[in-house]
């Protein structure tokens, strides 16, 4: 085999192991089967398939920080949520960030993430399906979600628990595959937090490029006073 077929041959495992992700219905014993086996290669895996997710999520990070952050770069705090193996991370470090805290479901995964030395802590074992109840309302000024707002991850629901432990004045961006954004109706959640008076759209980059064969939506949220407001309980 030439190196021109075994390259080809390795983007087509990478795409097919990207595209196997996809089909794990948020299970989570899947997904940490799934990411404890793929964890020491992910990076290599979707460098081949052209990830650009992380890049273009941290610069908007940067651009927002630098419109409507009054703070320094270096005294924002950043919740990664499914850090992964930290390309976000190593991302956000390289232009300026420096309080940088990621979850992710996966153990494995964020190892790796703790290995880049760029986060200030990294907690595994996280679901983003799930109330984040170690994690304090208001606690961060940017929160960055990248590839897991996607297919058989993270619901569009997740992305309340998002706002909640961000600030309010603070933002949230996050990725959104098209196919996620029209077969999930992610759409429809972020009206319905808009309607709650949680968040507030503030910019977003269509069809920008993700991976190889396929585009993302780039959204960029205000989170609302009402998004760390106690939940009233049921009478
Ligand atoms: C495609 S990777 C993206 C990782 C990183 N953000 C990046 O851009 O490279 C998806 C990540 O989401 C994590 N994940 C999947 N489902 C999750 C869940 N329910 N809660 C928390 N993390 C989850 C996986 O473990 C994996 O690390």
């Amino acid at each position: 085999m030439n190196n021109l077929d075994q390259q080809t041959v390795l983007e087509q495992a990478a795409r097919k192991r990207i595209k196997d992700s996809h089909a794990l219905e948020g299970d989570v014993g899947r997904l940490a089967h799934f990411y404890r086996e793929w964890a020491s290669a992910y990076d290599l895996d979707v460098g081949r398939d052209g990830y650009c997710g992380p890049r273009i999520v941290a610069e908007l990070a940067g651009a927002v920080q630098t419109a409507y952050l009054a703070k320094q770069r270096t005294a924002i705090a950043i919740l990664d949520a499914g850090c992964g193996t930290g390309l976000v991370g190593v991302e956000l470090n390289r232009l300026g960030f420096r309080l940088i805290d990621g979850i992710d479901l996966s153990e494995d995964m964020a190892e790796q993430a703790r290995q880049t030395r760029v986060y200030r802590h990294v907690q595994g074992d996280v679901d983003l399906n799930g109330p984040l109840s170690d994690y304090s309302s208001a606690s961060y000024d940017l929160t960055v979600c990248c590839g897991v707002l996607t297919l058989g991850h993270v619901r569009p629901e997740g992305l309340r628990e998002l706002a909640r432990v961000t600030r309010p004045n603070g933002f949230v961006i996050a990725s959104t595959r098209k196919s996620y954004a029209e077969t999930a109706f992610f759409e429809d959640e972020v009206r319905h937090l808009e309607d709650a008076g949680i968040l507030v759209p503030a910019q977003r980059l269509n069809n920008g490029r993700y991976v190889a064969e396929e585009d993302a939506h780039y959204w960029v949220f205000r989170v609302l006073e009402k998004a760390s407001a106690p939940t009233e309980e049921p009478p």
